[in-house]
């Protein structure tokens, strides 16, 4: 049906017949003078409930002031934008309306054809889509909040273990030190003995350029030298004269001993290196296995050299204390017998230079322990 229109104008109402979109000729009036019967379904409504009827009629009164203004101030210009379209008994139908005029000659002057594609299903998807983003970015939120939280978790717990495990090796170190005192005390009054040795050797061998970790191991390994000396009866440990070769060989066999006391565990593979072997000398006389040169490992060459230092410095049952240029000459003379050349030459200098003073001035007092 067509209002108000002239022949000429029934080609355009042909072809807006034939869209498969909702489609609307305005007249010069702005009232609606044909609309195709997608747009009639689209709307709800007859035909001629909407000819020569202005289209923001249809729409909320609050909206039709708005709507007249926009079409007066789009009246000449192409215009394309999603909206929605009254519905009769429904909601509002999501649509984009492309407005379009005529041919500025007549008759089709002043006319309008407003084409109107309904999008409702697309903006169904649409809604769908935000929703699952919604939901997926809520779910992100959530994993974030609780990859965060076991992070922080496993810091803390990695906090703790780094504790735990700390607190673990000082009580080992506590006990390793406690049995070496106890084995210690009975042929010397207190422990301070083993910490000197473990500090003579901590130095000696980071002048050596062994690594810190490295120097520390055979520091506290050395601490370990005499574990043996606890399967030597008193008799033998404590006699102030010279021994049998009976009585010899058993205080040699604390070598032995030794090694066969500590843990086989890795922790302790240094420790019973230096049990074993700290009483070889560099000339192959020593014991228990006669090791000569550089066959004896490093770490006991290095105890050997500075548990005698310590017994020559330090008065014992059998003996008095040396006095440090006797001890010195001893050492020199000793140097390629007893001891490794290259480690005497190196001790000596450190001595010169009075890297050891502190140490030696640790007396076997109580007290003393805390000061190393
Ligand atoms: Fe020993």
């Amino acid at each position: 049906m067509l209002v108000n229109t002239s022949e000429s104008l029934g080609q355009t109402v042909g072809v807006l017949d034939a869209l498969h979109c909702g489609a609307v000729l305005i007249g010069p009036a702005g009232v609606i003078v044909h609309a195709n019967e997608r747009l009639c379904r689209m709307m709800r409504r007859p035909l001629d409930e909407l000819l020569g009827r202005y289209l923001w009629e249809f729409y909320p009164p609050e909206e039709t002031q708005r709507l007249q203004d926009e079409f007066h101030r789009e009246a000449n210009d192409e215009v394309e934008k999603e909206t929605t379209l009254p519905c009769a008994g429904g909601e509002p139908l999501p649509v984009i309306i492309s407005s379009r005029p005529l041919d500025h000659a007549a008759p089709r002057a002043g006319h309008r054809i407003l084409t109107i594609i309904d999008i409702s299903q697309q903006k169904r998807v649409e809604k769908r889509f935000q929703q699952q983003y919604q939901e997926v970015a809520k779910l992100s939120d959530t994993v974030l909040e609780q990859a965060l939280d076991l992070k922080h978790y496993s810091r803390s717990l990695e906090e703790k273990v780094r504790e735990r495990t700390a607190e673990l090796h000082e009580a080992n170190m506590d006990a390793i030190l406690m049995l070496a005192v106890a084995c210690e005390a009975r042929d010397s009054d207190t422990g301070a003995h083993v910490l000197r040795i473990k500090e003579y050797a901590r130095i000696l061998a980071q002048e050596l350029g062994l690594s810190e970790s490295e120097s520390e191991e055979i520091a506290f390994s050395a601490i370990m030298h005499d574990v043996g000396k606890i399967q030597v009866p008193d008799e033998i440990l404590k006699k102030p004269g010279p021994l049998t070769t009976g009585e010899r060989q058993a205080m040699e066999f604390h070598t032995i001993a030794g090694e066969r006391i500590l843990s086989k565990r890795p922790f302790f593979d240094t420790a019973r290196l230096i049990a074993r072997y700290h009483h070889e000398n560099w000339d192959g006389s020593g014991y228990p296995d006669r090791l000569a040169s550089e066959d004896i490992p490093l770490p006991a060459r290095i105890v050997h050299l500075v548990d005698v230092f310590d017994a020559l410095t330090f008065a014992r049952v059998y003996k008095s204390a040396w006095q440090q240029s006797d001890t010195i000459t001893e050492i020199t003379r000793l140097s390629g017998t007893m001891f490794d050349p290259h480690l005497a030459e190196v001790f000596r200098a450190l001595l010169d230079a009075g890297a050891f003073e502190e140490i030696i001035s640790l007396r076997d007092s109580p007290g003393t322990f805390d000061n190393i």
